[in-house]
């Protein structure tokens, strides 16, 4: 049998008949975005995201079901395919009754996972915990005691009673860590033989301290007081901050290997140019400036303080980066914190020699607004108490409080959201929610598996679930019911998940190319 040359993206290949196109890119190396395909099923075509154009043929062709022809010239990489394929996305996401992320996590200015937080203190998992707060917090004990917590407004249990008690548990857990003997300290990364100076050891400056440490950069903090912190140290009552708290999480910053140049005053003692000079990138954090102030004079103003490039925090000056108090009005502690975070990624991205793009914008689908019976659903699977409130003002959960508390969350977040092929490839083509309006359906939720989740309003329907079941030998297994738009994968007769899927439930979960099929603790 000849065997077919093609040309994919102008690469010539050779390969054996029956070949998918999807499988001839593959082998050169060409990723083609695919959810509803999977190696060793059988192609359903169903998603329409694997689409390439073959020349000479009208229209584009799904390459996971297209086999592979002598001379066929295919281009995977065209605007007319980009497009194709953000719109099948966007027809995807029309119908996709989910969020990605709790609310409570949209809000948090840190982007903190505050639901997977919680779960590991339900499930006495602290380790976990504070591993999952310092992911995105440098000094959660400090500001489990001072941030007013924006998350517990938008906390979705806040509509039945009262929002869990997210900074609290946060202080929880930071608390019971700083106490231990061996406080949780992140793994840095090799040193890069970089230096940053950080003018300002107050939230904005330790923050980016401390996720430059843990990128490999040296990083020196220069601060007009003997002692870092500062408007923690200085601006908040001792009653509600302890100095004893903010010193021990200051110092496990300085662990990671910072160093603190205390009485150090810019534009006095040294100056923006010289740190400049001297370090290979600089961030600004010293808190609000005056405009007029001579020491900020290199650098460009805006309405309040120094102007910076929103996106990625850059100021007029090459190598020099500015947030916090001193770029604005001010701002809460977390959200000084937070810029100090993301800083540190466009400092990172500026050192490591590659474009300065800042955090990437990650795609979210939204519920919105729960109706009734939908929020019933969430309910169901979390405690009834009232919230907990500590012993004394000023105090902290005692353990069994903690649990409680923890049982108490609603769990709204997605239990997929990095491996979930939808929300990766809608955030890569720049897909939107809502382009295609589709009269919005019921989120359903069903939990009665022991390790499993279904949320039938995140199916994509590719089947694949459906199959694998069946090559396992399920007995009763899953099947598609219903038709058309209210066509849905459920177990025959009605039956539960945890019937259906007696020995596959593992597969089909890690096959799922979306988080309808999800293990709930993770
Ligand atoms: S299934 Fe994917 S897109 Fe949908 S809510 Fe989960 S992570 Fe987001
Ligand atoms: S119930 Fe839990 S997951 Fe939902 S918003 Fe509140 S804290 Fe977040
Ligand atoms: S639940 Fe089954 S049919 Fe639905 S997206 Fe997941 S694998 Fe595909
Ligand atoms: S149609 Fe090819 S991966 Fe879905």
């Amino acid at each position: 049998m000849k065997v077919p040359k093609l040309t994919i993206d102008n690469l010539n290949i050779e390969v054996r008949a029956g070949t998918t196109i999807l499988e001839a890119a593959g082998l050169l190396g060409i990723e083609i975005p695919a959810m509803c395909f999977l190696s060793g099923c059988k192609p359903s075509t169903s998603c329409m995201l694997c689409v390439v154009k073959i020349i000479g043929k009208t229209g584009l062709v799904p390459a996971c079901g297209m086999k592979v022809e002598d001379g066929m010239l295919v281009q995977t990489d065209t605007q007319e395919v980009a497009e194709a394929r953000r719109a099948a996305l966007e027809l995807l996401l029309s119908d996709h009754i989910g969020d990605c992320l709790g609310p409570c996590q949209v809000t948090c200015p840190a982007g903190m996972n505050i639901p997977l937080m919680i779960r590991q203190i339900a499930r006495g998992g602290l380790s976990g915990a504070i591993e999952t707060i310092k992911k995105d917090i440098a000094l959660p004990a400090v500001l489990g005691r001072i941030c007013p917590a924006p998350c517990e407004k938008a906390c979705r249990r806040r509509a039945y009673d009262q929002p869990v008690a997210v900074c609290l548990l946060k202080r929880y857990a930071a608390d019971i860590d700083l106490a231990s003997e061996q406080p949780y300290l992140p793994v840095c990364k090799p040193s890069s033989g970089m230096n940053v100076a950080i003018a300002g050891a107050g939230p904005a400056g330790l923050a980016a301290a401390y996720y430059l440490q843990r990128k490999g950069h040296q990083v020196t903090c220069f601060d007009e007081n003997d002692r870092a912190g500062g408007m923690l140290r200085y601006g908040v009552d001792k009653k509600l901050l302890p100095e004893t708290v903010l010193d021990k999480e200051t110092s496990m910053i300085f662990g990671l290997g910072a160093i603190f140049k205390g009485d150090t005053k810019i534009g006095t003692d040294i100056s923006v140019q010289e740190l400049a000079v001297d370090f290979d990138a600089v961030f600004i954090a010293t808190g609000p400036i005056q405009n007029d102030d001579p020491a900020w004079s290199s650098l460009e103003k805006g309405q309040e303080g120094i102007a910076i490039n929103s996106g990625n925090y850059e100021t007029s000056l090459k190598g020099v980066f500015a947030g916090g108090d001193c770029v604005g009005r001010r701002k809460l502690a977390v959200r000084a914190a937070a810029h100090g975070k993301e800083a540190a990624v466009s400092i990172d991205q500026y050192l490591s020699g590659k474009p300065v793009t800042g955090s990437e914008k990650t795609f979210n689908s939204r519920i919105g607004k729960l109706r009734d019976d939908e929020i019933n659903n969430f309910l169901r699977n979390a405690s009834d108490s009232p919230r907990e409130v500590p012993a004394r003002k000023y105090d902290g959960f005692e353990p069994e409080q903690a649990q409680r508390e923890a049982q108490r969350c609603l769990d709204c977040d997605c239990r997929k959201p990095v491996d979930c092929k939808l929300r990766r490839y809608a955030t890569e083509y720049g897909a939107r929610q809502n382009r295609y309006k589709n009269e919005r359906r019921l989120f359903t939720q069903k939990a009665q598996h022991p390790d499993v989740i279904y949320e039938p309003g995140k199916c994509i329907k590719c089947g694949l679930c459906i199959q694998i079941a069946a090559e396992a030998k399920e007995r009763l297994g899953l099947t598609f019911i219903g038709r058309g738009f209210d066509v849905q994968v459920a177990v025959p007769f009605g039956r539960s998940i945890s019937e259906g899927l007696k020995k596959a439930a593992a597969k089909c979960v890690q096959s799922c190319p979306t988080g309808a099929l999800a293990f709930k603790n993770t």
